[in-house]
């Protein structure tokens, strides 16, 4: 009777244990080293960390978009428990895209088509995708402007993107990646180039869509206040790994990670007096040549001989992860001061 026993479902998207490799002319660069994380149905997860430590390439391989010089060199993406990266399921893999999972990148401009009006556009994915006549991809390409806050969409959907502002060309990416009705959205920095009120503008929207639609997001930020305001988890990465991950609320109270630590410190907050401002100082790992151990040790105020081993992810609490020999945990309290002073014992 083991139909009695229903089996768990799987998540929505799944990465396991995924490392890529570039093969660049000084040796491979180990771009992702082991990265795991899940996504559930209807949640925003937010990824952050420095430039550089694969975010990027995090959100490419979803997609499918690692291209020469870069592989899969381990590891697994799965969507709803099938493999993505089996080249058996090449087929099923790109049915996904653009259908089921929908793309929006920093800079609009070098996405959409110069050349052609963006109602055309937008329904081009649908006419793909959903087998819309022209007509009806017209009139739904309506909708979505609409839907996205873009005022006089029958108007409008004529218009080429150079004749539209940033914030309204990334409204345009917005409507063309929910354009199927998608499970999943990934944002790779979708407001990095816009200015700070329009930011907040393309911010509430997506945040909007997440809720009525309820899409998944997994939203690319090296900005922490972006993904504070937006975000239900965040995983934190460094040189190509996942240091940290938790709920957006306690990460931002009880950081674990000394990384996450020294990040939270660095970013400005408005309420802190600029003096409050600490960078941490040097640089992250080369990736053509990574520690054994971790990636953070040269930067850590508190990393010792223990270190030198790679750390694992171990359990810091309730759906929390972090990747640290000895992890703050929320038995510390809220007390930051303790980091300060482990910092000074070492010095
Ligand atoms: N085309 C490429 N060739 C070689 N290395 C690359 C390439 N693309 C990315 N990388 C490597 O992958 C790392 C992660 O890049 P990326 O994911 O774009 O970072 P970010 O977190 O800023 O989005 C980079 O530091 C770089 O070493
Ligand atoms: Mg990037």
């Amino acid at each position: 009777m083991t139909a009695a026993l229903s089996p768990v479902e799987p998540p929505l998207l799944e990465i396991d244990a995924l490392s890529v490799t570039f093969d660049t002319r000084a040796g491979p660069v180990e771009a992702l080293r082991s990265v795991s994380l899940v996504v559930e149905a209807g949640e925003t997860l937010g990824l952050v960390g420095e430039s550089g430590c694969g975010k990027s390439v995090t959100a490419q391989a979803v997609m499918g978009l690692v291209d020469v010089p870069g592989r899969i060199s381990g590891g697994d993406v799965r969507w709803r428990g099938r493999s993505l990266v089996d080249p058996r399921n090449a087929r099923f893999a790109r049915s996904l895209r653009g259908r089921e999972i929908g793309m929006v990148f920093q800079d609009p401009m070098t996405s959409l088509n110069p050349l052609m009006p963006i109602g055309a556009q937008i329904g081009e994915v649908l006419t793909r995708h959903l087998g819309l006549t022209k007509a009806q991809a017209r009139a739904r390409a309506v909708d979505l402007l609409a839907a996205v806050g873009i005022g006089a969409p029958r108007t409008r959907v004529d218009l080429h993107p150079h004749e539209m502002s940033g914030g309204m060309r990334q409204r345009v990416m917005i409507a063309m990646a929910i354009a199927c009705e998608p499970a999943l959205v990934l944002a790779d920095e979708p407001t990095t180039a816009l200015d700070v009120t329009v930011q907040a503008q393309i911010l509430d929207l997506l945040a909007d869509l997440q809720q009525r639609l309820g899409i998944a997001i997994v939203l690319v930020s090296h900005d922490l206040g972006v993904v504070a305001g937006l975000c239900h988890r965040v995983a934190v990465m460094y040189a190509g790994q996942v240091v940290e991950s938790a709920g957006v609320e306690d990460l931002f109270a009880r950081p674990a990670h000394p990384y996450t630590q020294g990040l939270l410190r660095s970013a400005p907050r408005l309420d802190d007096a600029p003096e409050r401002l600490v960078g941490i100082e040097g640089a992250p790992p080369s990736l053509l040549d990574p520690p054994q151990g971790c990636g953070f040790l040269a930067r850590c105020p508190i990393g010792d001989a223990a270190c030198a081993v790679p750390p694992p992810a171990r359990p810091v609490g309730p759906g929390r992860l972090a990747a640290c020999v000895r992890p703050f945990t929320p038995a510390w309290g809220d007390d930051r001061s303790v980091i300060d002073e482990r910092a000074e014992a070492r010095r």
